[in-house]
């Protein structure tokens, strides 16, 4: 029976075991969106996991919506980056750096007046949080089909950059309700030129994307991250399996690195409206792409995702935040760190490199 401690082999990277941490933006960037030296350490300190996938890393100036996020558009983040990267191999680990554009979730006070955009002017849903509180998403400009190409480009130099800056992959994030999952989901795309209406065509900017990421690099160095279930921002489609089985069956074909799928949380299952409930058993038949699923799983479920052979790896997310040596902990069935919810997205070292190890050679 396959288990959370067997190795894998991830297109030509040698994973020791089979747990991914999960991407988690953690707002200790600079206020430039420099990686630092914490943010190092928080890496450095988790890298006995088979996979660690960073936070979402904005590729330009458009695409910033988080306080605090990093970038790797400029020189100097470039740099910091490479300060990450090199310790965490220095540790034995592996890392691929999440690419994203926020789309239509900003807000244009944290973005110097600049508006947010996306598909179509439809606001996200949900909570903004600037310094001043919480506040409404804006409606977002509707971007002119004339400028996809340049966003396009954008994640092609991030990719470029992500290498230059020593990471063993990038990941689209094309989850969650950000640009990419706007475009495809039909609630919030309502075009009627060649990037809205059908689903080849709402499914085009985040296969041109991947498109351009693995020309720009390779298809064994790009994995995508997908949340078919996922109503957050207000997210939905009106037929799930099918929109999501085409760009499946289309990334397929593109031989890239892995799938990564969000499974539904608790809180949106529960108001009826999820469409897929088991994401990986449901895509896992169309596609032979290497599979990473998460969301909501401990050691045993995780393990039983694998020997049902729905996913080749699982990646965890809230217990790596609160567990650096979640691997060690897992495999000799030791207790849980308890994560502090309101650190997640603090600033400084509290609730982001001061959860202990088990011992302190189980954690760099
Ligand atoms: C603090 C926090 C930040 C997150 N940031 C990101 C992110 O930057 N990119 C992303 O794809 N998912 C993000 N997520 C979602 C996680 O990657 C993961 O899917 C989610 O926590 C569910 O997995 P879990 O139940 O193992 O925690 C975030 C989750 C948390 C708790």
């Amino acid at each position: 029976m396959l288990n959370l401690f067997d190795p894998y082999e991830l297109s030509g990277l040698s994973l020791p075991n089979r747990m991914v941490m999960s991407p988690m933006t953690r707002t200790r960037a600079t206020e430039d969106d420099v990686a630092t030296d914490l943010l190092r350490e928080y890496y450095v300190q988790r890298a006995s996991a088979g996979l660690i996938i960073t936070e979402c890393t904005e590729v330009s100036d458009q695409a910033h919506g988080i306080m605090r996020a990093p970038g790797i558009q400029r020189p100097d983040q470039i740099a910091a980056w490479r300060g990450v990267t090199e310790g965490v191999h220095k540790a034995g680990g592996r890392i691929f750096l999440q690419i994203w554009h926020c789309g239509r979730v900003a807000h244009p006070e944290m973005r110097g007046g600049l508006s947010p955009v996306g598909p179509s002017p439809i606001a996200a849903t949900g909570d903004f949080f600037l310094p001043r509180g919480r506040v409404d998403f804006p409606i977002p400009r509707q971007l002119a089909i004339d400028e996809l190409p340049a966003i396009v480009a954008t994640f092609a130099q991030a990719t470029r950059n992500a290498r230059e800056a020593g990471f063993d992959g990038v990941e689209l994030h094309g989850a969650n309700g950000y640009l990419q999952d706007q475009f495809l989901e039909d609630e919030s795309n309502q075009r009627t030129d060649s990037y809205g209406g059908s689903i080849a065509n709402r499914a085009r900017l985040m296969l041109e994307t991947v498109e351009a990421m693995i020309t720009a690099w390779s298809p064994s160095r790009v994995g995508v991250r997908l949340s078919p279930s996922s109503l957050l921002y207000g997210m939905h489609d009106s037929n799930a399996l099918e929109t999501f089985g085409y760009v499946v069956r289309k990334l397929d074909v593109m031989r890239i690195a892995y799938l990564h799928f969000c499974e539904p949380n608790a809180k949106d299952l529960k108001t009826g409206k999820i469409q897929i409930q088991h994401v990986a058993k449901t895509f896992r038949p169309m596609t032979s792409l290497p599979i990473i699923t998460g969301t909501g799983f401990d050691r045993n479920t995780a393990n039983a995702v694998l020997s049902a052979g729905y996913a080749d790896l699982v990646s965890f997310g809230v217990p790596y935040i609160a567990n650096p040596d979640l691997v060690e902990r897992f495999r000799s069935d030791a207790p849980l760190n308890k994560p502090d919810p309101s650190t997640f997205y603090g600033e400084g070292p509290k609730g982001y490199t001061d959860y202990p190890a088990l011992s302190p050679t189980t954690a760099a």
